[in-house]
């Protein structure tokens, strides 16, 4: 077990924040909010419990690893309906696969694309900074070099992609974009989507982006790489990352997608008939129904919109407050209470507030300095009243 790429690997997120706070204790007699994990807890659509009830008789299948053709042809007809594709421009079945989750997929991603690389020099892995943290888990099993992109507010909250030097995209197997992004609700406009996919393609890398919060938007769709590939003729070197969970507030369902680069499903389908688990035929059924209906995704938009509204009028002006463009995250600069560590625990052991420092979603940058300390960020995945209650909370803690 020497030099275990496990056992190097940084805490999960969670468990530092359990360490953190389970020290102190809540005011007695306070219901604790937890707005640490982004877990959409809006009722889940009853289409879910339609589609398991008619598909009773699937339990006793084995699923196919590539899905049905009636769940690859309900993605590919929401992809054209989202992104305003060509029919054709994604073909169900060499370009899409089900997962069991993104989080499964942007693991495995890493794998593939280092996989097959020669070892000097040694190949890169690059994603955001602050991040989702299996990118981070992910880049660093897959025995390549982890680097980290900030991605700040003078970025723009997205990583500068005019940063990266030619030595290093030249050895980059993998580059994992996040838009809208966890945890700051940046959306990356078509102009740097191109750059992105521009990049990929003169230097030969895997680019996989990850839309899972593509969905829950303020104004305008966030534009994703499907959309902006078309332009180009082709999903070449790009993989693009989709879920039921943020969309259809299903996170217990398992379900997701990937599109993109042909020669990249097929060998990414190999990979997963070793190390992936297939999904049960009833979800897929459920899953198909769910990407077939906008209604559910138009009301639970609605919701995460009125909770915006709601920041916009009691937060506006305070912790660097901007509404996001994406996402259901808040991104709060609170350098002006002791920092992300300091805020977390002075809001659970006042107000039984749990959020979660932005440094347990960050790496340290090479210059020393790591993004997330100023930061807490907050989950709006409760129901307005609630998350109106939190707000205050806040207000009232860090005066
Ligand atoms: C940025 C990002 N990507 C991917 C995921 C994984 O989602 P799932 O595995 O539920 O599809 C999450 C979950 O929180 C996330 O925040």
């Amino acid at each position: 077990m020497l030099n275990s790429l496990l056992d190097n690997l940084t805490d999960y997120p969670f468990d530092r924040l359990r360490d953190l706070l389970d020290p102190l204790s809540p005011p007695a007699g306070i219901s604790p909010l937890a707005l640490s994990i982004g877990e959409p807890r809006h009722t889940p659509p009853k289409l879910i419990d339609e589609a398991l009830s008619a598909s009773n008789d699937l339990w006793g299948r084995y699923p196919p690893i590539d899905g049905t053709a009636d769940f690859r042809t309900a993605i590919a007809q929401w992809l054209a309906r989202r992104y305003h594709l060509a029919g054709g421009f994604i073909d169900p079945d060499l370009q899409i696969l089900p997962v069991v989750g993104t989080r499964e997929a942007l693991y495995l991603i890493a794998m593939l694309a280092v996989d097959g690389r020669q070892k000097e020099p040694r190949p890169a892995v690059l994603f955001p900074n602050p991040l989702y943290h299996v990118y981070s888990g992910a880049a660093e099993m897959s025995g390549g070099e982890a680097i980290t992109m900030a991605a700040t507010r003078g970025s723009g909250y997205l990583p500068d992609l005019d940063a990266l030097d030619e030595q290093t995209l030249g050895r980059t197997a993998l580059m994992t974009l996040c838009s809208p992004a966890n945890p700051q609700g940046a959306v990356a406009d078509v102009a740097y989507l191109e750059r992105a996919i521009s990049l990929a393609r003169k230097h030969d890398f895997v680019l996989a982006i990850d839309e899972c919060y593509s969905e829950i938007y303020s104004d305008q769709p966030p534009p994703g790489g499907a959309g902006v590939c078309e332009n180009t003729g082709s999903m070449d070197n790009v993989v693009i990352f989709h879920s039921l969970s943020k969309r259809s507030s299903a996170p217990g369902l398992r379900s997701g997608f990937i599109a993109g680069d042909a020669t990249l499903i097929r060998r990414f389908k190999h990979l997963r008939s070793f190390a992936g688990a297939t999904m049960p035929m009833p979800i897929m059924a459920a899953s198909s129904a769910l990407w077939r209906d906008e209604a559910h995704v138009e009301k639970n938009r609605a919701l995460y919109r009125q909770k915006f509204d709601l920041a916009d009028q009691l937060l506006g002006g305070r912790y660097g407050y901007k509404r996001p463009a994406g996402g259901f995250f808040l991104w709060l600069d609170v350098s002006a209470y002791g920092g992300g560590e300091e805020a977390a625990r002075r809001l659970w052991a006042e107000a039984g507030i749990r959020v979660l420092p932005g440094a347990y979603i960050s790496r340290v940058e090479a210059d020393g300095t790591n993004p997330g300390d100023d930061y807490i960020r907050v989950a709006l995945v409760h129901p307005p009243d609630v998350t109106k209650t939190a707000f205050q909370g806040i207000l009232k803690v860090l005066r």
